[in-house]
């Protein structure tokens, strides 16, 4: 990449980038190579210098040229990677590229102790553009470019999130230029924290991690798993730069600017129940938890408190939601009972309609009849009974229905007979062609149809978290009707 330098240029000229740039909330440089590409492409990309600048130069905004990578969900969007000091600074490279995938324009800031796990200069050849590392830059700052780089970001994501970061930002601490920014912003931040297991768990880091929520703060992760230390293991691996991507794009979904679930409890069920029926076997189903996980999440990011009842499953928990596990439906049944109040309640589990009448305490052997003589007892409803709840029956009940034919109308017939406001149905049939082999459940993807008292509508197939995204927003607008 060919470096662009001002020198030997008029003053005037000079004057006029720098005024430009500052207008733009772009560095001089970058704003000379805008200059410069728009130039050429006037030119049509035709031979002499212009064209060949252009096919130099790295991408450095969600133009054009933008659009020849995959994904669109942050085409246009400025987004300011903060990476900061812990060992897991070289995956925040592999973040831009997954950034700029998704049409970002990204500029980075290392701190000075990320530069001693990742070079300013990988930062800028992968961002395709300057990285800024000093608030006494006196190229950056001629124009106070701290202020400007913290106005004109749309998303300030601070990965590796250390423990140190996070402190220093809920104190205010702006004796950097990572500092300097995350004060100066107006945007939303998103923290990746990124640490030792011990440093995580510790009382200090914890009180600033829930600080930092109240602040307004967004989170994702740590993960749990091995360290880079040998034999260290727990909470603090960072997200991986593909989910830090995917939530960055989620940060601009209408749930999260406008929170419109905040101040609302929602309970949700989850997944398949296992209804024993011996020491080892087991009645189930083939429900993965997906849909019912990605509608918890969706609600927590419009800022509800969100408790999600889950049956088995082999997802992670949600992010900023609270899990109660259990195994068989009338123990779900109890934990959705136990945590009323709510305003919302959304019953996505499928819920096995039969349990066996005993449980035998030994394994049941073929000689004996095997499960020839397994005697089965209906399960409770659990949607009819909260719907019908004498004295705390949320204000607003949703039901699922995974179905194989006639969803709308079942949808309506179900909403009816379980005295639910809303049904959501899918369509669970494997002529569906939804999911492949394994069809809807277990799969990422969804075809449903939302009855409300106003009539059946029918959503396009997308996928678990788009529905999740529109049944929220459905929700919501129900709520403040
Ligand atoms: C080898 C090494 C690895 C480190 N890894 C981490 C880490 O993963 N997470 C963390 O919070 N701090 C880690 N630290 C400590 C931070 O680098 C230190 O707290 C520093 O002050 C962070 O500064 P910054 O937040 O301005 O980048 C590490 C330090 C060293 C020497």
């Amino acid at each position: 990449m060919a470096s662009i330098t001002i020198r030997n240029i008029e003053d005037e000229v000079k004057q006029a980038i720098r005024m430009r740039a500052a207008g733009n909330g772009r560095s001089v440089e970058e704003e000379l190579r805008t200059v410069l590409r728009d130039l050429a492409s006037e030119d049509g990309g035709a031979d002499g210098e212009a064209g060949e600048i252009k096919a130099s130069l790295p991408l450095v905004d969600g133009g054009t040229e933008s659009s020849a990578l995959s994904g669109t969900e942050l085409t246009g969007r400025t987004v300011l990677l903060i990476i900061s000091g812990g060992i897991a600074a070289y995956k925040s490279l592999d973040l831009i590229r997954r950034l700029r995938e998704r049409g970002a324009a990204v500029r980075v800031v290392l701190t000075e102790a990320a530069q001693q796990f990742v070079t300013p200069m990988a930062a800028a050849a992968l961002s395709g553009g300057h990285c800024y590392t000093d608030l006494w830059d006196r190229q950056t700052e001629i124009d106070v470019g701290h202020i400007r780089l913290a106005r004109s970001a749309d998303l300030v994501i601070v990965a590796p999130a250390t423990a140190d970061r996070m402190a220093k930002m809920v104190q205010g601490i702006a004796d950097d230029l990572a500092g300097a920014v995350l004060l100066a912003t107006r945007a939303p931040v998103l923290l990746a924290p990124a640490m030792n297991p011990a440093m995580w768990s510790h009382p200090a880091t914890q009180r600033n991690v829930e600080q930092l929520k109240v602040d307004g703060c967004h989170l994702i992760g740590p993960k749990t798993g091995e360290m880079a230390e040998s034999g260290e293991a727990g909470p603090g691996r960072m997200a991986e730069p593909l989910a830090i991507a995917e939530e960055a794009a989620r940060m601009f979904s209408p749930l999260v600017g406008d929170r419109p679930l905040a101040g609302r409890h929602v309970v949700i069920t989850s997944g398949p129940t296992h209804e024993p029926i011996d020491p080892v076997r087991y009645i189930a189903n083939r429900s993965s938890g997906r849909q019912g996980h990605a509608i918890a999440a969706a609600c927590a990011r419009a800022g509800a408190k969100v408790t999600l009842v889950s049956g088995p499953v082999t997802l992670p928990d949600p992010q900023g939601v609270d899990v109660v596990r259990v195994q068989t439906a009338l123990e779900m049944k109890a934990a959705v009972e136990e945590v009323l109040p709510a305003d919302v309640a959304i019953f996505v589990a499928a819920v096995a309609d039969y349990r066996a009448s005993r449980i035998a305490e030994q394994k049941t052997k073929k000689t004996e009849g095997g499960l020839t003589k397994l005697k089965l007892t209906e399960n409770p409803d659990i949607l009819a009974s909260i719907a019908r709840h004498e004295n705390m029956r949320p204000a607003l009940i949703v039901g699922f229905a995974a179905e194989t034919q006639n969803v709308e109308a079942y949808a309506e017939e179900k909403r009816i007979r379980k005295g639910a406001d809303m049904v959501v149905a899918n369509d669970v049939s494997h002529d569906s062609g939804i999911g492949g082999a394994g069809g809807v459940m277990g799969g990422e993807r969804n075809r449903v149809a939302l009855a409300t008292a106003k009539g059946v509508e029918t959503w396009p197939e997308m996928s678990k978290d788009e529905v999740a995204e529109r049944l929220v927003l459905a929700i919501a607008e129900q709520l403040s009707a």
